[in-house]
């Protein structure tokens, strides 16, 4: 059936056998669709960024913790991080076992530390002052220590991790203290890390990065670099957002063999036995994802013509948050592909101004009742989600490689919300 503007998801088969109208009224909206073979699909692509025998592919379940999705990336062989205890108990019911498992923490409370440190995972911390509770709470253990290698990168400045500007790792300079503690509660360092930030499209930056993380482990002493277990350059690999302007694609041939050189020259070299990881989150579940939302209500404001849908930030925060730029699709019943386009600014039902999704956006006339999608919604989605203005998360369905659809989390009520309330259930 031919729709208005939909020729990326018909390019890749993305709705499977299933139709994102008759989705959207099966299920509801707004509603986010996954699909199961692109999430395979860069699984692989990642983990092929290197043969070499240490390399692993960590993901990031910041970016998406549907028990569903962590459970297909642990079968395409994927370690995961944890950054909460809230995340912890995801990648565990989704079958991680302990040992495939960093908890790569910021800023944490004792009790969160101790329960990282008793579910028997290898925490990476990210100050002296954390190294040094972690050295009281768990005296003769192994602990990870993040890095701050002083230039960060990423597509706005909230996502950028790295440099003085920033709140994360310990600076190189002070090595020695890191060694002090490590020394006075008998802990070992096994692995060190760092995140430069999200999202970049050019190897070069990341590739620096990781340059940086290797020379300051061949500074380390040489039987604090026999105990290194782990070396993890963190994450950040970009996605193409502008996929009807034929954006490219990050090059991760180049970035694989350009890694895959310096991580075995390096291994050569110093004689390293132990584990390198890249620790993406967007890449492996952003383009995955298609959030379907309502057209309800079209008007104009004097020039300015507004679509008014149920797709807002508090569905997707992204574009409110850091101005993020998501490629919209059109579904309607009999639509004919329409070239022409004019100015439309898609707005959600949040009562705030900056609830905008798309801003003045060239697109073909959309009209009331059309469905509409939002591309590349699979990462920092619906884990972003809120419950603003009393409005229940939406639900989540997965196209499996079957072509057709399951629920994978169903859609939240008002009775959920008043879960905490004592009484009132
Ligand atoms: N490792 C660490 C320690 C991180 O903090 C992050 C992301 C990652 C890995 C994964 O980064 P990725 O490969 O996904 O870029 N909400 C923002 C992105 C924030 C990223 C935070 N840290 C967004 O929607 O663009």
């Amino acid at each position: 059936m031919p729709n208005v503007r939909s020729t990326y998801t018909d390019s890749i088969r993305f709705f499977g056998k299933e139709d994102p109208r008759e989705l959207a009224a099966r299920f509801g909206t707004p509603l986010y669709v996954y699909n199961e073979t692109v999430l395979r699909q860069r699984c692989r692509e990642l983990k092929e960024l290197s043969s070499h025998p240490g390399f692993t592919v960590n993901y990031s379940a910041k970016a998406n913790t549907n028990l569903a999705i962590l459970r297909i990336i642990r079968e395409e062989g994927c370690v995961v991080d944890a950054m909460s205890p809230g995340e912890l108990r995801m990648d565990m019911l989704a079958g991680f076992p302990a040992e495939h498992i960093t908890y790569i923490s910021n800023n944490i409370s004792r009790e969160e530390m101790r329960n990282a440190i008793d579910h028997q995972v290898l925490m990476s911390v990210d100050s002296l002052s954390q190294l040094e509770q972690y050295g009281q709470l768990n005296p003769g253990g192994k602990v990870m220590v993040r890095f701050n290698p002083g230039i960060g990168t990423g597509h706005h400045r909230k996502v950028v991790t790295a440099g003085k500007e920033t709140k994360f790792g310990v600076t190189p300079d002070s090595m020695d203290r890191v060694f002090a503690i490590l020394d006075a509660h008998n802990l070992t360092l096994a692995g060190i890390n760092q995140h430069i930030g999200s999202l970049f499209m050019t190897p070069d930056g990341y590739l620096n990065a990781a340059e940086f993380l290797l020379h300051l482990a061949e500074g380390l002493p040489a039987e604090r670099l026999a105990a290194l277990e782990v070396i993890d350059f963190g994450g950040g690999f970009g996605i193409p957002y502008r996929k009807y302007d034929g954006e490219a694609r990050l090059d991760m041939n180049e970035l694989g063999t350009r890694l895959h050189a310096l991580i075995s020259a390096w291994a050569a070299r110093t004689g390293y036995a132990g584990r390198f990881f890249v620790e993406p989150g967007r890449y492996a579940v952003a383009e995955c994802g298609v959030l379907l939302g309502g057209a309800h209500c079209v008007k104009n404001n004097g020039e300015n013509r507004y679509v008014g849908t149920d797709i807002g930030f508090n569905v997707l925060v992204r574009p409110a948050m850091y101005d993020s730029f998501h490629d919209v699709e059109i579904y309607r019943e009999n639509g004919t592909p329409d070239e022409a386009c004019q100015e439309q600014s898609i707005v959600g039902n949040i009562c705030e101004s900056g609830d905008v999704l798309a801003k003045k956006r060239p697109l073909p006339e959309i009209r009331e009742g059309d469905v509409l999608g939002i591309l590349d919604a699979g990462a920092y989605g619906y884990v972003m989600a809120s419950t603003y203005n009393q409005r229940p998360r939406p639900a989540e369905v997965m196209i499996t490689a079957d072509g057709t659809a399951r629920l994978i989390r169903r859609r939240e009520t008002v009775d959920d919300l008043l879960r905490c309330y004592e009484g009132l259930q």
